[in-house]
């Protein structure tokens, strides 16, 4: 088991009068790939952000990198990587000035393990962007200033990368060619990745492990596979057999079929077995969270 790179313990934040996160838990390891999902406000990107120390929490305990970010110092910040959701702008830089000049920032912080910065042209390849280096940011497109955003949080190669929804306006090849990426990340460099995403497949190919927000509350952690077990009928298996099409929902869909074929031997055909989809799980795991939600705040008669 790698080191404990991110531990978050009771993590609360209230803006204002309201409370977005109710007491927020969950660590990552060194290498590891995390997926934070979860829906429209359920705070995925306060948490990242407390994380990379831009807001400061109402309560409870945080450590990156065994900081406190609401702490952190200048070679502390010079570890991480950060692609924040909304874009900043730089628009009148050209894209490798702008690479350049950002690289710079981190030289100082150059190991024998970890050179710092990336090579200013093998990150414009690396993210895709080498037709247009010498563009200025403004004039690039919308999936092409993305990339940029991906490639100023890599810049400095850094330990702990943090990235709210990167992916956001790919198309489909930038977004293979981004899943590359982050496994050459994780595998070779030991990178320890923070993702949010709503695109559920690409969690799926991703994360190592999936953590589920919802209602300012870790409501699933754990890999694709554990999260579809906790939900039943995780399995469908499709059959036909004279002429008829079959359905049935199993949590075993081995044992099944081996006694399907008992049965019916040769007069099953078009055998399909589905396995429940990370999305089949999501909606199932965050329906059971309202539906629990609605229950509690019920007046008792
Ligand atoms: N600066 C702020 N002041 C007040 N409320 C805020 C502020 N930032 C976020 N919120 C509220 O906190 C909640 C969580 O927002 P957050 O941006 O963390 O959600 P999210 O999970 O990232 O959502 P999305 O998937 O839409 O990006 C929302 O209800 C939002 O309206
Ligand atoms: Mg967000």
């Amino acid at each position: 088991m790698g080191q404990t790179v991110i531990e978050v313990r009771d993590l609360r934040m209230r803006y204002g009068s309201v409370d977005v996160l109710h007491g927020v838990n969950f660590t990552a390891r060194r290498g590891e790939v995390l997926a934070l999902l979860g829906p429209n406000g359920a705070g995925k990107t306060t948490t990242i952000e407390i994380l990379e120390g831009f807001r400061i929490r109402s309560a409870g305990q945080v450590g990156v990198l065994g900081v406190d970010p609401a702490h952190g110092d200048e070679a502390w910040r010079a570890k991480l990587g950060v692609v924040l959701q909304s874009w900043r702008d730089h628009g009148r830089w050209r894209v490798r000035e702008l690479l350049g000049h950002l690289g710079r920032y981190y030289a100082p912080y150059s190991t024998a393990e970890r050179a710092r910065p990336f090579g200013t042209d093998e990150l414009i390849e690396t993210v895709g962007l080498g037709d247009h280096a010498d563009k200025k940011v403004s004039r690039l497109s919308g999936g092409q200033r993305r990339r940029l955003d991906v490639a100023i949080g890599l810049v400095g190669r850094p330990e702990v990368l943090f990235l709210d929804e990167p992916t956001a306006g790919f198309d489909p090849h930038a977004r293979r060619e981004f899943h590359d990426l982050v496994h050459r990340l994780s595998d070779l460099e030991d990178m320890t990745i923070l993702l949010t995403t709503h695109d559920l497949d690409e969690a799926e190919k991703l994360a190592d492990r999936i953590v589920i927000l919802a209602g300012g509350r870790i409501i699933a952690d754990g890999s694709a596979d554990a999260l579809g077990r906790e939900v039943a009928g995780r399995s469908e298996v499709r059959w036909t057999r004279e002429g008829a099409r079959y359905t049935h929902a199993t949590d075993d869909a081995t044992a099944f079929v081996r006694e399907l074929f008992k049965q019916y031997g040769e007069g099953v055909a078009e055998l399909e077995v589905r396995r429940n989809s990370l999305e089949d799980t999501y909606i199932a795991l965050v329906q059971k969270h309202e539906s629990g939600r609605v229950e509690q705040e019920a007046p008792t008669p």
